[in-house]
């Protein structure tokens, strides 16, 4: 995943970005500051925007999504400032934050490279369940599977995860130019069988990855258990033209 960002960048340098938050990409992240510290690898002129964003956290609160970004990512490689943008998820105006939002990431030209994370409900950003599969940002209410699997950021209590969050839509993640999902740990084995292996559905959002000209999945062993193909992915990849 690094190497993809990493290629895209250095051929393209003022790219966009998309950047999941969650646990799925921190490694991601590190390699890239790495990267940026050891080989140069420079974003002064990339832009980025961020999948999404709960909804009425305090500015301040550290897992306010801007915040976990900056701690993770932005804060510690060389964005210009304002380079990188999030839904406003304390606007007073939510639906209008939500239009803005689509404006700005047009206005941008598009993202490029898109990194994704999965919820073991096959969400991709917060398009839980259900979800139009041709849905633009907005706001969403969070299931009880994905505010129970989100209680550790929240010391373990499912009280503190908000209800609702604004989310960058299915059309508008597959307007990007390049999607990377990672997915590890046995957790995510379902979600991703039905990703690759499924019927297109809003029953499992992310499936509509499969119509994406060029989306890359990244597992792990454990998350690759349910796959029905496995053996032939393997196969395909190591005798790659
Ligand atoms: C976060 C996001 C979510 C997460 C997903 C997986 O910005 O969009 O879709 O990627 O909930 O979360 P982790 O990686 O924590 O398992």
């Amino acid at each position: 995943a690094a190497d993809a960002v990493e290629s895209l960048v250095r051929s393209k340098p003022d790219a966009v970005l998309g950047l999941a938050t969650g646990s799925s990409p921190l490694r991601v992240y590190d390699e890239l500051v790495r990267r940026h510290r050891e080989s140069g690898l420079s974003f002064a002129r990339a832009r980025a925007f961020m999948l999404d964003e709960y909804v009425g956290l305090a500015a301040g609160h550290p897992q306010r999504y801007r915040n976990v970004i900056e701690e993770e990512f932005a804060g510690r490689v060389d964005f210009a400032a304002g380079a990188v943008q999030g839904p406003d998820g304390n606007a007073v105006d939510l639906p209008g934050a939500c239009a803005a939002y689509e404006a700005a990431i047009v206005g941008a030209g598009g993202v490029d490279l898109q990194l994704l994370g999965i919820g073991t409900d096959g969400h991709i950003a917060f398009n839980e369940p259900g979800s139009s599969l041709a849905s633009r940002t907005r706001i969403k209410t969070l299931t009880a599977q994905t505010r129970e699997d989100n209680a550790r950021f929240f010391d373990d209590d499912i009280e503190q995860v908000p209800q609702h969050c604004l989310t960058q839509g299915l059309a508008t993640i597959m307007s990007a130019g390049h999607l990377v999902l990672l997915a590890t740990g046995k957790g995510k084995a379902e979600a991703v069988h039905q990703l690759v292996e499924g019927p297109v559905s809003a029953l499992w959002p992310a499936t509509i990855m499969q119509m994406h000209p060029h989306a890359t999945v990244l597992v792990d062993d454990a998350a690759a258990s349910r796959l029905q193909l496995a053996g032939y992915y393997r196969q395909t990849y190591l005798s790659k033209p």
